[in-house]
């Protein structure tokens, strides 16, 4: 049963493939009906060769399991082959069944039913769990042993705001991006649980407060990221303090941390971080000890390099004249020779020439996809 349910998960994520290829001679007499729960209601999806039709007109109601038909009440439509049920309308000491009829362009009445249990079984995630040390936010929570078919709602706001923002955790780890966060303001953060395969979704955690850590020193970090080179920078007052050891470790969100080789320990004020995957949202952390002072303390950076990187324009700038053409050679930019960089986008040159003259200057641009 369980195996069947994962397989239609998979089959509904290839829906618009499965439409491209379905024919016109779709088969009425087979329908899937699914129950997602969600806190509030029992919402019922349903498709007949994982089609819905325009053409087939439907009603959808529902029942306590046992009822006469005439006791039904209407399954409000949402979207196209679903609907909806608060639950306040049900009575959880009862099961229910949902029936189904569908009315095809012919005018022949098919109908479908499907008996639910309305009874949320699955509970928050336990232990919700804040730590704000050394400049970073890391949630953990107490999951199930189901976690690679479940996924965790992250959901925090500022204490003093009803503005939420949301994130999805795959497991009971995550850390909140430094850029989501002002330092030193109090937050509330609250998760869910969602399990794919039975679709229900659990209400929220109680909701758990902390203080958002304050960041450095060391202050000004700022990443010169520039085609396959990732060099982190910092400053520090070395005449205040002349003896400080940094130390540079990489992040992701759903990970914990491990050091940047190379940068542990370091006394300048730059780490080559090269060794980061182009595909990615990383967090870095620079953790100072100042011996001077005998202090400890860190700041955090995004770096997405996707988004952050500046590629080298293209070099070796050639031209010669065949017969009346004249030919111009361009090597690729350095940026390319990175793989992922040069499959991930889809580049184009831009060719500017003019005329040369003191009066005026005309100038023409050419793109060429690469
Ligand atoms: C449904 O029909 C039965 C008899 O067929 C009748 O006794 C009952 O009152 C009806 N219920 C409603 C809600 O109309
Ligand atoms: C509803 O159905 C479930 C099985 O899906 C069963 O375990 C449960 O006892 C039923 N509840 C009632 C009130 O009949
Ligand atoms: C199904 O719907 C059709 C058209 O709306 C209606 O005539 C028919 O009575 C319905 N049948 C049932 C069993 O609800
Ligand atoms: C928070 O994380 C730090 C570093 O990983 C660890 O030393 C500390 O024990 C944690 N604190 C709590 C309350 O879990
Ligand atoms: C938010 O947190 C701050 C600092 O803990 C506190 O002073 C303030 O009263 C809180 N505001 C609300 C609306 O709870
Ligand atoms: C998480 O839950 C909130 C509140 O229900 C919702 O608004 C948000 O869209 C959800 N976020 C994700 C990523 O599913
Ligand atoms: C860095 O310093 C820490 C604390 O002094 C020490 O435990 C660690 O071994 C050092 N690492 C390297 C690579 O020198
Ligand atoms: C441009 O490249 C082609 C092929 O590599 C070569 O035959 C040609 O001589 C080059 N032209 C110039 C102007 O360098
Ligand atoms: C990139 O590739 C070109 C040609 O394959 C080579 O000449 C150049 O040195 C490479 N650059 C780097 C930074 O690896």
């Amino acid at each position: 049963m369980r195996e069947d349910m994962a397989g239609r998960l998979v089959a509904w994520l290839l829906l618009p493939v499965m439409l491209i290829v379905a024919t016109e001679t779709n088969d009425l007499e087979t329908i899937e009906i699914l129950f997602e729960k969600s806190p509030n209601s029992v919402s019922a999806l349903w498709d007949w060769n994982y089609e819905c039709p325009d053409e087939v007109t439907y009603t959808a109601a529902y029942k306590k399991l046992g009822a006469p038909d005439n006791e039904s009440q209407e399954c409000v439509t949402t979207e196209q082959c679903s609907c909806e049920i608060p639950y306040g309308l049900l009575d959880h000491s009862h099961n229910y069944t949902l029936l189904i009829n569908a009315t095809t362009p012919g005018g022949k009445i098919l109908l479908y039913s499907k008996d639910f249990d309305p009874n949320c079984k699955i509970k928050p995630p336990t232990d919700v769990h804040v730590n704000t040390s050394d400049a970073l936010v890391i949630v953990t929570f107490t999951t199930s042993k189901l976690s690679y078919i479940e996924e965790y709602n992250i959901t925090f706001r500022r204490n003093d705001s009803k503005n939420e923002k949301s994130a999805l955790a795959q497991s009971g780890i995550y850390i909140i991006p430094p850029n989501e966060l002002l330092p030193e303001h109090t937050y509330c953060l609250k998760v869910n649980v969602y399990n794919k395969q039975t679709m229900e979704l659990s209400v929220f955690s109680p909701e758990e407060c902390f203080m958002a850590p304050a960041r450095g020193p060391p202050d000004n970090l700022r990443m010169e990221a520039l085609d396959s080179t990732y060099l982190l920078n910092w400053d520090w007052d070395f005449d205040r303090s002349p003896n400080p050891t940094f130390t540079v470790e990489k992040c992701h969100t759903f990970d914990s941390c491990a050091k940047i080789k190379r940068c542990e320990n370091i006394t300048t004020t730059q780490c080559d971080c090269s060794e980061l995957l182009f595909i990615g949202n990383h967090i870095l952390r620079v953790s100072v000890y100042d011996s001077h002072r005998q202090e400890k303390s860190a700041n955090v950076i995004q770096f997405h390099p996707s988004q952050d990187t500046v590629i080298s324009p293209p070099k070796d700038l050639k031209m010669g004249i065949k017969g009346n053409k004249l030919f111009i050679n361009v090597s690729a930019p350095e940026g390319f020779n990175n793989s992922n960089i040069y499959h991930l986008c889809d580049w184009l040159t831009h060719l500017e020439y003019w005329t040369k003259s003191t009066q005026n200057s005309e100038v023409r641009i050419l793109y060429q996809v690469l």
